[in-house]
């Protein structure tokens, strides 16, 4: 069975990760229609991809601002063309804010995405990509994580991503056509090798990442390291960055093993790189890619973050045919790339 050139819509579509995956599934072939609210994202991004893929690609791609909290946008969505997959990224996902603010957190990303299973089932569109996280591992005692793994989240956030594929779950056993692939995202980083899209925060970042690059931009003036008494090698807690480019051909490959397999039902997979970083260790390897240096500041552990969380990438491998590619280097090279040429971002200029 042909296995791509399908209508595919992309909420969150705008973002991070979704623009990334955007790219993809135009060069894959795909037609690809993206809803986004904006709410940590910019028309921009886009406009970038509109560039990067070319006039010819460009002509599969529409665009609509709509909120998923909002039935009539996706009644607007669903009631004018034929979709025969969603991959749903749309959803907030600092963990901070996710504790301060927990309404905000269940309402966007919960009633969200309870509208558009909502959606897809009246309008026959049952194959689905979700977007989970390693979060919802909570802080297993021990590495490298495994999708049969108990799940228990530690946060607000943590609890929408492990409520949104309990629901899922729940959808598939009722109605078995449903064929759904829930990814698990570890620590997403890097932006794509042209420097034209990357990740582009609201405000101060919450993840190591983009804070490291508005340091390297001279945004920011210092890093702080939070814990330096961890059971690791130098101090410093681990993580397993996985390039976003990287992340993006795990949908495509998700979306392949829906399309051409229908026992799927609701099935989760890793998408790491099966390799744990020092906070240290990344912030030397960003320093030898972007040539700045980087203070830091040494300061106690960040309430609820654990030691070490990587992933075990069998399953992915063996039932998806994915594998990620690239390391830390080229993760640091392609971040600088984005950074120097974007130092605002996609605003331009200073947001305040
Ligand atoms: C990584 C390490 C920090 C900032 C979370 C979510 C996960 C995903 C990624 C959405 C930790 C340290 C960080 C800083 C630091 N989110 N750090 N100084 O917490 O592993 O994962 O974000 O997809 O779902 O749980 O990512 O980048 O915040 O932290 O020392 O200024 O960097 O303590 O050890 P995390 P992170």
């Amino acid at each position: 069975m042909e296995w791509s050139g399908q209508s595919i819509l992309v909420t969150g579509g705008a973002g991070f990760i979704g623009s990334h995956t955007v790219v993809q599934l135009l060069k894959q072939g795909f037609s690809v229609s993206i809803i986004d609210n904006f709410d940590n994202s910019a028309m921009e991004a886009v406009n970038r991809v509109r560039d990067l893929v070319g006039p010819k690609l460009s002509l599969k791609l529409e665009f609509n601002q709509g909120d998923l909290r909002s039935k009539e946008d996706l009644e607007n969505l669903f009631s004018k063309k034929t979709f025969d997959a969603v991959i749903h990224f749309a959803g907030l996902k600092a963990v901070g804010e996710s504790v301060a603010k927990p309404q905000k957190y269940y309402d966007n990303n919960l009633v969200g995405s309870i509208n558009l299973f909502e959606v897809m089932e009246k309008y026959n569109c049952k194959k689905m990509v979700i977007s989970s996280s390693a979060t919802v591992y909570g802080q297993p005692d021990k590495m490298p994580c495994v999708e049969d793994f108990k799940l228990q989240a530690m946060n607000p956030y943590g609890r929408t991503k492990l409520f949104l594929e309990e629901i899922a779950r729940d959808i598939q056993k009722a109605e078995p056509e449903w064929r759904i692939v829930i990814l698990r995202y570890f620590n997403p980083v890097g932006a794509h090798e042209s420097g034209r899209i990357g990740e582009d925060p609201r405000g101060i970042p919450n993840n190591l990442m983009p804070y490291i690059q508005q340091v390297a931009v001279g945004r920011l003036p210092v890093l702080n390291v939070y814990g330096y008494d961890y059971p690791t090698k130098d101090g410093s807690a681990i993580r397993d960055y996985i390039h976003v480019m990287d992340l993006a051909d795990g949908h495509i490959a998700a979306l392949r093993k829906i399309f051409t397999t229908k026992s799927i039902g609701c099935t989760a997979y890793n998408l790491g790189t099966g390799c744990g970083t020092s906070v240290l260790e990344m912030v030397t390897a960003f320093e030898k890619a972007s040539g700045k240096k980087i203070p830091v500041n040494m300061c106690p552990r960040r309430p609820g973050d654990a030691t070490a969380v990587y992933a075990s990438t069998k399953k992915a491998e063996k039932e998806l045919g994915w594998k990620a590619k690239y390391g830390i280097e080229v993760i640091c090279r392609d971040q600088w790339n984005w950074a120097s040429n974007n130092p605002w971002g996609y605003q331009g200029k200073p947001l305040n």
